[in-house]
C-alpha cells in the first residue's frame, strides 16, 4: 500500500515528452471483476531528475492477490502489480539504459521512478536469465517462484518419501511447488480445474492429479495419498482444503498461501479444522512471500539453477496488448491460465 503513495508522490504534472497509459480501478469489485471495474487513463510523465529513470513496460503481471488487495483502495486508484520493463532513459547509474528490470509499477505502460524515494517495493535489475525470456521475472523467476520456493521449503519442510498435496496445482505457484516436492523426493498430488491441466501436471512428474471440477476430491485423495498427507500447500481454501486437511498425518504441515476459492465469492462454510489440528498435532501457517524479501535473490537463483539443470519446467499464458490487461486478469481468475498469466505490452 505504501507503494502507491510513493509512486504518486513523484509522478508530477510537469510537461514531458512521454505519456503513460494506466489502468485505473474505476469501480469497487463485486463478485467477479468485469470490464466496468477498470478505466484507461493517460498521464504525462515528468522530466527526469537526478536519481530517476524512465521504464517502459514489456510484460505486466496479472495475479490473484490483486482481487482482494484492491478492495482496500478507493475507486480511482491506479491498479497495482508487478511488471518487467526496459529502462529507456536514466539519471540513476544503478538502472542503466537498456537494462531489464522488475518494478511494482502497476498496470501502466511507462513509469518514472526514483528507487531511493520508495520505502518498500524497490525495483531491481533482473539477474542474467541467459536465453530465457525476461517475462519469467514475473513468474518462475519472480514473486510466484519465490512463493513456491520459500513457502514450501520453509513452512512445509518436506522430507524424502513424504506425501505433498498442492491445490491450485496448475497455476504459477502450484505447478512450481509440485516440482520442488519431486526434487525433494516426495510423492506429489496436484489438484487442478481441468483434465488438460491435470495432463500437464503428469508431464511435470506429479504422481497423482485430481480434477476438482469432475471428481470427488475427498474420495480421490484417499486413493492418491494412501499413506495420508504430510504437507499441504494451500492455494485455494474452502471445501478442497477441508478434504485435504481431514487426511493429514500426525505432525503434518500446512502452508496457507492463498484462498482463491473465495476471492470473488462469499466464504463457504467448511468443517472447523481445529479438531484435526489438535489430534493430529498439525502446524498450519499463513504467509506472505514478502517475509523473505531479504533472501529474494537466493530464491531466484535457486529456481534458475533448477531450470538450467532441467529439473524445473514452466509455462506461461501470454495475452497480447496493454488494452487486454483487465481481460487477462478476469480470465486468470476463472482458470483460463496454465502456469503464469502475463500480458505482453
Ligand atoms: N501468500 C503469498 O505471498 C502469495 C503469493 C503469490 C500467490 N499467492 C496465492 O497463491 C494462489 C495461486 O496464485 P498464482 O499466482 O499461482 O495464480 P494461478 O494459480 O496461476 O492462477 C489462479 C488459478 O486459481 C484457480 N482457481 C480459480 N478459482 C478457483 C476456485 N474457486 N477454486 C480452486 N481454484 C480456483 C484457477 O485454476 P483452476 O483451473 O485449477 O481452477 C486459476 O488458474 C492464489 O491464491 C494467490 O493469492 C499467495
Amino acid at each position: 500500500m505504501s507503494l502507491l503513495r510513493n509512486i504518486h508522490r513523484f509522478y508530477g504534472s510537469s510537461s514531458s515528452a512521454v505519456t503513460a497509459q494506466s489502468w485505473i480501478y474505476a469501480k469497487v469489485f463485486k463478485g467477479e471483476p468485469t470490464q466496468q471495474n477498470f478505466r484507461l487513463e493517460r498521464e504525462d510523465l515528468p522530466a527526469l531528475e537526478d536519481g530517476d529513470f524512465l521504464a517502459r513496460a514489456d510484460y505486466i503481471s496479472v495475479d490473484p492477490y490483486m482481487r482482494p488487495y484492491m478492495m482496500a483502495y478507493p475507486e480511482g486508484t491506479p491498479m497495482i502489480g508487478g511488471q518487467v520493463a526496459t529502462v529507456l532513459d536514466s539519471r540513476n547509474p544503478a538502472f542503466p539504459v537498456g537494462s531489464a528490470i522488475f518494478g511494482q509499477f502497476g498496470w501502466r505502460t511507462h513509469t518514472v521512478c526514483n528507487p531511493a524515494k520508495l520505502k518498500t517495493d524497490r525495483p531491481y535489475v533482473l539477474p542474467d536469465f541467459g536465453s530465457l525470456p525476461t517475462s519469467l521475472g514475473l513468474g518462475v523467476l519472480g514473486m510466484p517462484g519465490n512463493t513456491a520456493y520459500f513457502g514450501l521449503s520453509e513452512l512445509c519442510e518436506p522430507k524424502e518419501g513424504e506425501t505433498v498435496v498442492v491445490s491450485g496445482a496448475a497455476g504459477a505457484v502450484g505447478s512450481h511447488v509440485g516440482q520442488i516436492g519431486k526434487i525433494k523426493g516426495c510423492r506429489v498430488v496436484g489438484i487442478a480445474g481441468s483434465d488438460a491441466k491435470c495432463a500437464w501436471l503428469k508431464e511435470l512428474g506429479f504422481d497423482e492429479v485430481i480434477n476438482y471440477k469432475t471428481a470427488n476430491v475427498y474420495g480421490e485423495l484417499k486413493k492418491a495419498a494412501p499413506k495420508g498427507i504430510d504437507c499441504y500447500f494451500d492455494n485455494v481454501g474452502g471445501p478442497i482444503s477441508e478434504a485435504v486437511i481431514k487426511q493429514m498425518n500426525v505432525y503434518g504441515r500446512i502452508a496457507v498461501c492463498g484462498t482463491i476459492s473465495n476471492y470473488n465469492t462469499a466464504i463457504e462454510k467448511v468443517t472447523d479444522p481445529l479438531r484435526q489440528m489438535v489430534f493430529k498435532q498439525l502446524r498450519m501457517e499463513g504467509f506472505l512471500v514478502w517475509r523473505w524479501n531479504n533472501r529474494w535473490m537466493e530464491g531466484i537463483e535457486a529456481n534458475l539453477r533448477w531450470i538450467r539443470d532441467g529439473k524445473l519446467q514452466w509455462q506461461e499464458t501470454v495475452t497480447d496488448g496493454f488494452e487486454q490487461v483487465p481481460q487477462a486478469f478476469m480470465d486468470m481468475l476463472k482458470g483460463g491460465n496454465t502456469g503464469k498469466a502475463v500480458v505482453k505490452v
